[in-house]
């Protein structure tokens, strides 16, 4: 895709908010496996596909959904059920904003907060930003061999067969876009 909402150009504007004091943080609290089901190869693939909803959905907030990426897992204490997670991921959001370390406004981080306390409640939003934050994590639930249900996606656009394909593919690959980005250049093992 050519122009300002093109995945690369949305990116290099927000590539900032991975910030390497911010991820060197985050992964030193992160309880589970680094390379795990919900680690940083997961956010790698949420960052793109939200990055690549928002391409096509122009009231998408492209930082909320690069923070979103950042941290709606960052604070699981398990790979299964762990119905806190979401609540304390915002509340993490939260505490790096109110010290002057998370670069978005007032109603950014009111949207991140709703974000990833409910990111994992089986909910669709109408809200064009919540719902391609959503979206974005669950079109990568092909790597615990799920297939994504169009009646779960809150955007049209996740809905579409093509973007739900790359999506599910990249997730059945175990890609890891923009690696060096997430300051871990050492392969997975
Ligand atoms: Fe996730």
């Amino acid at each position: 895709m050519i122009g300002p909402r093109s995945t690369d150009s949305l990116f290099q504007r927000h590539a900032a908010l991975l910030c390497p004091q911010t991820l060197l943080e985050i992964r030193a609290q992160f309880q589970l496996d680094w390379w795990g089901y919900h680690g940083v190869e997961h956010w790698s693939r949420v960052l793109e596909n939200g990055l690549t909803l928002c391409g096509e959905v122009p009231d998408a907030r492209p930082e909320v959904v690069v923070l979103f990426a950042l941290f709606h897992d960052a604070c699981r204490e398990n790979e299964h059920r762990d119905p806190e997670h979401g609540h304390k991921a915002a509340a993490l959001a939260v505490g790096y904003h109110q010290r002057g370390a998370l670069p978005v406004d007032a109603t950014g981080l009111e949207l991140l907060v709703e974000a990833c306390t409910g990111h994992d409640k089986g909910l669709v939003s109408m809200d064009s930003t919540i719902g391609v934050c959503w979206d974005a994590d669950r079109l990568d639930l092909g790597r615990v061999g799920i297939r994504p249900s169009p009646r779960f996606l809150s955007t049209a656009a996740a809905r579409k067969p093509e973007i739900l394909e790359n999506c599910l593919n990249a997730s059945l690959r175990g890609e890891f876009p923009r690696r060096l980005s997430w300051g871990t250049p050492e392969p997975c093992l």
